[in-house]
């Protein structure tokens, strides 16, 4: 990186001068590199939740949240939705180009190959009530990966670490399914390898003893329901340093193992602020139930005396329409009419749209759709129980996870991330013995 520019702070209490450098990337604003400021002013630096902070070098994924713009390697996201599948899209994160027909084959093969899960892991299932969030299952199953995968698993080896970052993608969705499956008290489907990875993830799902069911038992693997659910996949699949992926850099900096670390990110994603938001934003229409409601849920989400807000609104990063709102706005509507027709939720999301885009308190904060404002409509009408909306979220992202993880197994400066902290608490101070205090 060139360094053309620094920028000089200067301490008035003592007048001393620090010059840092600026440091440019290809696309964005530039960054103030500040890790000589201790030793030159004495001085840390203060940004409680990384509001204007980097925390590394990424050639990932770049965002533009004022013009609403998002580019995987340099991909428009439009032009991936359009013509791109989930795992062609997720080769492009993991190596950094679009793969060549026999390099996509190849990947395929490779994800196929690994989709099954060890028959004691299934066992794991076991141990969890029926009623368990699949989150929560998900962060137990996935983490315990690395308990199959530890002892001899070399991750400064790139081939190594290439086969984790497969068998996680190609794990994820059979551990998914299987979380539903448990919930329902269904037998567990394996992967099959005549379907592709949406194909199969539904499969998984959604399978059941034709007897049972009748002839249109395999309603899920209809195109349209298989070429949505990939696209939303595609979607999700990365968004720079959001909060669950940062916390994979995170434990990944330390050395941990890639499964626990992934485990991690689950964790991260769970939280209705981050990937629960799409199951937030269900459960809040539900509760709205009909347009003469909306008013008085709008004026909650402006009252700063109540918690509520406007779940699918607002963005750390997009000041502007979220990209990936707009795609999925237009592709719930081919999935309705297809299956689910009138559906009164998306109507009300629609008018609660129109409502909030229109309003003052949205229009000065810049408050637009995110990506999960429809994604759990489209998710509904593929009869996703709610539940596992943020498990959608986080199939689709493992492609980004594991490609930051690869990113930054690779980068020679690496170090471990361990942030500065302004302390506030009591001085030192002297213990003193109970009858004293
Ligand atoms: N409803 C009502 N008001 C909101 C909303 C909302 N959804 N989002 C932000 N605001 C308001 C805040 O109250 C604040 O108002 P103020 O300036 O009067 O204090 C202002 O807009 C700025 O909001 P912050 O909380 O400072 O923004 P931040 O970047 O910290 O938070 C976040 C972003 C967490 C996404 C927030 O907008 C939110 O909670 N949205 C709802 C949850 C959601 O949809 N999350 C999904 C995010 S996308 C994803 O992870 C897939």
């Amino acid at each position: 990186m060139a360094d053309p520019k620094c920028v000089i702070v200067r301490d008035p209490a003592n007048g001393r001068e620090a010059e840092l450098p600026v440091r440019e990337g290809t696309l964005g604003p530039a960054v103030i590199e500040v890790r000589d400021l201790p030793s030159r002013l004495g001085y840390f630096t203060y940004d409680p939740g990384f509001v204007s902070t980097a925390s590394c070098r990424s050639a990932i994924t770049y965002i533009d949240g004022d013009e609403g713009v998002l580019l995987y390697r340099g991909y428009p996201i439009e032009q991936l939705a359009e013509h791109s599948s989930f795992l062609e899209t997720a080769y492009l994160l993991i190596h950094g180009e679009l793969p060549r027909p026999a390099e996509l084959t190849r990947f395929t093969e490779d994800i196929r190959r690994e989709s099954l899960i060890h028959e004691t892991l299934r066992k794991f299932f076991e141990g969890f009530h029926h009623d368990a969030h699949p989150m929560a299952m998900m962060v137990g199953v996935v983490g315990s990966l690395s308990a199959f995968y530890h002892g001899e698993l070399d991750i400064d080896d790139p081939a190594q670490r290439y086969i984790s970052a497969v068998r996680l993608l190609a794990k994820m969705p059979t551990i998914a399914a299987a979380c539903y499956r448990h919930s329902v008290g269904l037998p567990f489907v394996y992967p099959r390898a005549d379907l592709d990875y949406s194909e199969n993830f539904l499969n998984m799902m959604f399978s059941v003893p034709s007897l049972q069911y009748g002839e249109d038992a395999q309603w899920y693997l209809d195109p349209v329901a298989t070429r949505t659910l990939d696209l939303l996949f595609l979607l999700h699949a990365d968004h720079e340093q959001n909060a669950s992926t940062s916390t994979v850099r995170l434990a990944s900096s330390t050395g941990a193992n890639p499964y626990a670390c992934i485990a991690a990110g689950i964790a991260a994603l769970w939280g209705p602020a981050h990937g629960g938001a799409n199951e937030a934003v269900l459960e809040m229409l539900q509760e709205i139930g009909r347009p003469e409601r909306i008013p008085r849920f709008i004026a909650r989400a402006k009252d700063r005396n109540d918690p509520f807000r406007l779940m699918g609104f607002g963005h750390r990063v997009y000041k502007n329409y979220d990209p990936r709102a707009q795609i999925i706005r237009k592709a719930c509507h081919a999935v309705l009419e297809r299956f689910s027709p009138a559906d009164p939720l998306f109507e009300l999301a629609m008018r609660l749209e129109e409502i909030a885009l229109n309003d003052a308190y949205f229009i000065e904060r810049r408050l637009y759709p995110n990506v999960d404002f429809y994604s759990g409509i489209i998710y509904r009408a593929l009869n996703i129980p709610v539940n596992m909306f943020t498990v959608m979220f986080a199939i689709a992202r493992t492609a980004g996870w594991v490609a930051h993880w690869l990113e930054l197994k690779a980068d020679p400066g690496q170090r471990i991330g361990r942030p500065r902290q302004l302390y506030v608490g009591a001085p030192r101070r002297d213990y003193l013995p109970p009858a004293a205090r």
